[in-house]
């Protein structure tokens, strides 16, 4: 897609809401537009919006074996809610038994690189095998979560997936996001009750004192410009 096309996309979307960016994409791209769900409290909210808009709509998660108990608990709970099957990808077993005998079990904190290998064979592999055949990659993303998403726009070209990116929910606070779980009964994750605003692997992910930074307990030893795991990476 054109530059000219993506700027004239936002300049469209200046100001809707998320349910109006959704539709366009679903109805023009129908299966080649996919969410990527990690089942936290923003994806939760895109699903939703997603299976009113259409049932048999695109949703995948990259399980990387090393996810929360409550997060599987929570997959379960909204494919029994909205009937559906989310679609999984798992890391290849022989880069996770490479990965094992290179760094053991928990290597990733031993170093950045180290990190870098866990996320790389956990969850990039994994995102580029279900980017592959998408036009349309759907995120949960908030400006509002960290340093490096302020100025993330609605609709982007990401050029190391070659997908168009959509975040509808970029502009979206923390409220806005807890506003509509409750009001539309949206099943969350338990964890979020429990101090965990951003959820993302068990080791990697803790909870956060009250009003701190809502990404800190994520890779916490880690500086905040080299929070991103390479998914959202400029
Ligand atoms: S991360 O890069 O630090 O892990 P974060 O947890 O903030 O990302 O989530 C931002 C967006 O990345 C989510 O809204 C979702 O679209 C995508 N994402 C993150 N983790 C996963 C996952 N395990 N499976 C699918 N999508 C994910
Ligand atoms: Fe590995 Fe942690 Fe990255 Fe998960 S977040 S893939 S456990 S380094």
């Amino acid at each position: 897609m054109k530059s000219t096309e993506i700027t004239s996309l936002n300049k469209k979307f200046q100001g809707e809401n998320p349910e109006t960016i959704l539709e366009y994409f679903i109805k023009e791209f129908g299966q080649d537009a996919a969410l990527s769900s990690s089942l936290g409290a923003e994806d939760q909210v895109l699903t939703n919006m997603i299976l009113n808009i259409d049932k048999s709509a695109n949703i995948f998660t990259l399980d990387t074996g090393r996810l929360h108990p409550e997060t599987y608990d929570v997959m379960d709970a909204t494919n029994l809610k909205y009937g559906i099957k989310i679609n999984v990808f798992f890391p290849k077993n022989d880069d996770v038994e490479k990965l094992y005998e290179t760094q053991g079990i928990n290597g990733h904190f031993e170093s950045i690189e180290n990190r870098k290998n866990c996320c790389g064979i956990r969850k990039m592999e994994p995102l580029k095998r279900a980017l592959k055949p998408l036009k349309v990659w759907v995120t949960g993303l908030r400006a509002a979560q960290s340093v490096t998403r302020t100025d993330m726009p609605v609709v982007e070209y990401d050029e190391n997936f070659e997908v168009i990116k959509v975040n509808p929910i970029i502009n979206w606070s923390e409220d806005d996001v807890w506003n509509y779980i409750k009001s539309n009964n949206v099943p969350y994750n338990k964890l979020h009750d429990q101090g965990f605003p951003s959820i993302g692997c068990a080791p990697c992910t803790r909870a956060v004192a009250k009003g701190a930074d809502i990404r800190s307990g994520r890779w916490w030893w880690e500086n905040p410009e080299h929070k991103e795991c390479g998914l959202h990476a400029k």
